[in-house]
């Protein structure tokens, strides 16, 4: 199986000029079955007003970028998961769909906002849905989620083998240094496509990352270079949970020693 990321810088404002630089780079994604394009592709990403956010959004379903994806998956016979600055009713999700050759299959809305993200964006409310594609059962969480280790777990606890990680980033390397850690712990493949190039006061850091279930980096991108990187895995990799003979990392954990974990309690220092 092929999978890997598309790092580029999708254009504010701008999606028709967006699909332009996804068309063009896809051109050499012949025999790739999934590929990961950054958060918030159809909009870009620092909305200067809530109206900038609303005009740039759009539903699942009759959305042009939406519908772009669909054609692209079709010809190419790939799957795509990517950003979507997502409208449902009056509200705006930050959220990664997944697109297979016969059409939409389904949605991730951002669980964890990042800053100001939340003066435009509800907070995740559909969970985390694992889908089965065939070739391998996916995940998929978006950007800042990389620093909760718990939504990572329940993925692989739900039989994902790949998670999907389109990416907005803007710290200065930590969660290229996180993602192969959470792809160890949980014994599955990570796909971080992360974005390059500003919009005003924000850099976006590049670096995407392809990890393998052992934590090693199978490909890393440059800093600030537009690159399409696959790589060619192994599923089965991520089946075995065994990190010994005798320790599965899923079912050697001790939950009734984590309950915390699912109590609201906010931490004080
Ligand atoms: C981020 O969540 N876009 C940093």
């Amino acid at each position: 199986m092929k999978i890997g990321f598309m790092q580029f810088s999708p254009l504010l404002g701008d999606a028709l000029g967006t699909m332009k630089a996804i068309k063009r780079l896809l051109s050499g994604c012949a025999g790739v079955d999934l590929l990961v394009l950054p958060e918030l592709c159809n909009s870009g990403y620092n909305f200067t007003s809530y109206e900038q956010a609303w005009d740039t959004s759009e539903a699942i379903e009759g959305g042009p970028f939406i519908a772009f994806l669909e054609s692209k998956c079709s010809s190419h016979n790939m799957h795509i998961v990517s950003g979507l600055n997502e409208r449902d009713g009056d509200v705006l999700y930050n959220s990664a769909v997944l697109i297979g050759p016969n059409g939409y299959i389904g949605t991730y809305r951002k669980l964890h906002l990042f800053l100001n993200e939340r003066d435009f964006f509800q907070p995740g409310n559909a969970g985390l849905p694992v889908f089965d594609i065939g070739s391998c059962t996916l995940g998929m969480l978006v950007c800042f989620d990389w620093i909760f280790p718990e939504v990572w777990r329940i993925l692989a606890l739900k039989g994902a083998e790949i998670i999907c990680h389109p990416s907005n980033l803007v710290l200065p390397g930590f969660a290229q240094r996180a993602i192969p850690i959470h792809a160890l712990f949980n014994r599955v493949y990570v796909v971080t496509a992360n974005r390059i190039g500003t919009e005003e006061e924000l850099t976006f850091t590049g670096v995407s990352i392809i990890a393998d279930p052992r934590g090693d980096i199978l490909a890393q991108a440059s800093r600030a270079k537009e690159e399409v990187v696959v790589r060619e895995i192994h599923i089965a990799l991520a089946r075995d949970k065994m990190m010994t003979p005798r320790n599965h990392v899923l079912n050697d954990r001790r939950p009734q020693e984590y309950a915390l974990l699912t109590e609201n309690a906010i931490v004080k220092r």
